[in-house]
């Protein structure tokens, strides 16, 4: 059984039904298409307004090119000491910018520490010639420790970069989770909260290979539109990312993927919450469990054919993992993981 990532989850059957069909047929490339117009217009639903949408195939390039419409080469973006932009995407955000440098910020209980992002930004020397500008926030919903900021909480980090004059991104890879996981709705969970540019994500929730980049900066989408052509995200067949993504959003299956995954992370932290030699780490909050365990249960887990990261994956001798909960678990999978963990326990 493998908790590794949502990255290994199956494709959702109404998605695979989706790109079949679409490749069925014959249609207008390049995005013109009805599929694509549909994406416009349901992603305009669930956001209460125009957006400006651009489908693109990986997480990495969604937030490259929508950090780089928001910071210029000599740009700062902050981000949380443990996100996927800073140590996961090979320097995207450096490349796609034209070099601005991403800058980590403390964070505490899995969210980013306002205090010390207004301290980094405040001590940047703005105006120095000799020092890189603050340019752009980017804050990950889900974030990495699996925590949900609600709405207030994105608000305050919005407030920040508006008083600093700065572009906020979203890195939503795991934004489904989080809406599921909120009674915040996604518009007050971004724009209202003063996110100009959000990375929708798909892939880890029941998608083959689709996010989309969700502009609501809308007076930037002429701009977004040629860095998404450059960057090769303009597919000639680009229904068959629409193809996903139309039936991701169709009668809010998206939500519907993320929340089972949620509820089976809830499950998992229930049940170990009943095991004395577990300590639940991180908030739990979206479909990322971190827990504390003997190292020989972590050994016979691996033996019995669990897979897992250790966490921090470089830390050889943590007694932390991740378990990652996926839209496709099923109660009996984590009914068995607990008991795999409670007999291990008991025996060590
Ligand atoms: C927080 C976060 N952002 C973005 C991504 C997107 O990554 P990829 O480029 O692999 O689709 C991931 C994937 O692991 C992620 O966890």
């Amino acid at each position: 059984m493998d908790f590794r990532s949502d990255n290994v989850a199956s494709v959702a059957p109404a998605i695979l039904d989706a790109i079949s069909a679409a490749g069925r047929r014959s249609d207008t490339p390049y995005g013109d298409d009805a599929l694509g117009k549909r994406v416009q217009a349901r992603f305009a639903e669930i956001f209460e307004r125009d957006v400006v949408v651009l489908p693109v195939v990986t997480g990495t390039i969604a937030n490259a090119l929508s950090i780089s419409l928001l910071t210029p080469p000599w740009g700062v973006i902050y981000t949380g000491d443990g996100s996927h932009t800073l140590h996961d995407e090979c320097g995207a955000p450096e490349l796609f910018s034209g070099g601005a440098k991403v800058t980590p910020v403390a964070e505490t209980a899995g969210k980013i520490d306002l205090a010390a992002l207004k301290h980094k930004i405040a001590a940047a020397g703005k105006g120095v010639v000799h020092n890189a500008q603050p340019a752009c926030i980017s804050l990950t919903q889900a974030s990495e420790t699996g925590a949900v900021y609600s709405a207030g909480e994105v608000g305050a980090v919005g407030d920040m970069a508006a008083e600093f004059g700065l572009g906020f991104h979203m890195d939503g890879a795991r934004f489904a989770n989080a809406a599921a996981a909120s009674s915040d709705s996604p518009a007050d969970m971004t724009w209202r909260a003063g996110v100009d540019a959000l990375s929708f994500g798909a892939t880890k929730n029941g998608a083959f290979a689709a996010e989309a980049i969700v502009l609501f900066r809308t007076e930037k989408a002429d701009e977004l539109t040629y860095r998404h052509k450059r960057a090769g995200q303009l597919l000639s067949k680009m229904r068959l990312i629409s193809a996903q993504l139309d039936a991701y959003l169709e009668g809010g299956l998206w939500l519907t993927l993320a929340a089972h995954a949620n509820k089976m992370a809830q499950d998992l932290i229930a049940g170990l919450g009943a095991i004395p030699q577990t300590n639940l780490e991180g908030p739990g909050e979206a479909n990322e469990v971190f827990v504390s365990l003997p190292r020989t249960v972590i050994g016979r887990l691996r033996d019995a054919g669990y897979r897992f990261y250790d966490w921090p994956e470089t830390e050889p001798e943590t007694t932390t993992i991740r378990l990652v909960t996926r839209h496709d678990n099923t109660a009996d999978e984590i009914a068995a993981l607990l008991a795999s963990i409670r007999e291990f326990c008991a025996a060590s």
